[in-house]
């Protein structure tokens, strides 16, 4: 990558900054004043300083992205807006989504470069847990929280894993499901095997990430601590 990116990405200053600081050579690579700001430099093997200090570029970047209706989960779309719209892409160009949301889903859509972290999020065999809130055509009934928790033929080779469907008292149309698996559509899936549509579809958390008031749809935000101490719990397996 060019010098003068990942000065801007390891020291969070703007580009004219950063032009001027390698002007006024105060940048060294290798033990050697470098004063082109495009010179391509290794972030992993290159020793980069700046005003003699050693500057460490951090390997993985994690987001919370609270995705809007009508922006699609691909690196490229012609037709769409994709989370990259809303999330710059790192100099790296290495980030991704952990799992999709379909293009009408709101909500939780963690955003990463970190391919262990998003594996053991998402490994069937983890059963990460998601929670959605939906609204549905049709109010829920005892017997679709029964049929949630049982297991439902959605024409997969084999039924669901046991779901947790919940809904509001005062308004049954609003639920609250929690499933542990991630296969296509499933949440809507669910709700037509048990004769329903989902008319709108957030997804509230995964694991322990939740999404919290302060991110309105289409903002974004680095982890915080306690979510980077998820990040080594998931990554160590402990959950
Ligand atoms: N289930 C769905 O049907 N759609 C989503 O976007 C997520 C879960």
């Amino acid at each position: 990558m060019r010098l003068d990116r990942f000065i801007c990405e390891c020291c969070k200053t703007t580009r004219s900054e950063t032009k001027k600081t390698i002007k006024q050579g105060r940048v060294k690579v290798n033990g050697l004043v470098m004063h082109d700001g495009s010179f391509k430099v290794d972030p992993m093997s290159d020793v980069i300083a700046m005003d003699g200090q050693e500057l460490s570029y951090e390997a993985f970047s994690y987001y919370v992205f609270h995705k809007p209706h009508g922006c699609v989960c691909a690196n490229q779309d012609n037709l769409h807006k994709t989370v990259f719209s809303y999330v710059p892409m790192n100099a790296r160009g290495d980030l991704f989504t952990v799992g999709r949301l379909d293009k009408d889903t709101e909500g939780l859509l963690l955003i990463t470069n970190d391919g262990v972290f998003s594996h053991n999020l998402l490994s069937p065999k983890k059963h990460v847990a998601k929670t959605y809130f939906a609204i549905w055509d049709h109010p829920a009934t005892e017997e679709d929280v029964i049929a949630f928790k049982e297991g439902l033929d959605i024409g997969d080779e084999k039924p669901t894993k046991s779901a947790k469907l919940s809904y509001d008292e005062c308004d049954p149309t609003h639920v609250t499901i929690t499933i542990s698996e991630g296969r296509f559509h499933q949440v809507k899936r669910m709700t037509q095997a048990v004769g329903k549509e989902v008319c709108y579809l957030k997804r509230l958390s995964m694991g322990k990430f939740t999404l919290d008031d302060t991110l309105a749809p289409g903002e974004y935000r680095s982890f915080t601590e306690r979510e980077m101490n998820y990040v080594t719990e998931y990554k160590g397996g402990h959950f």
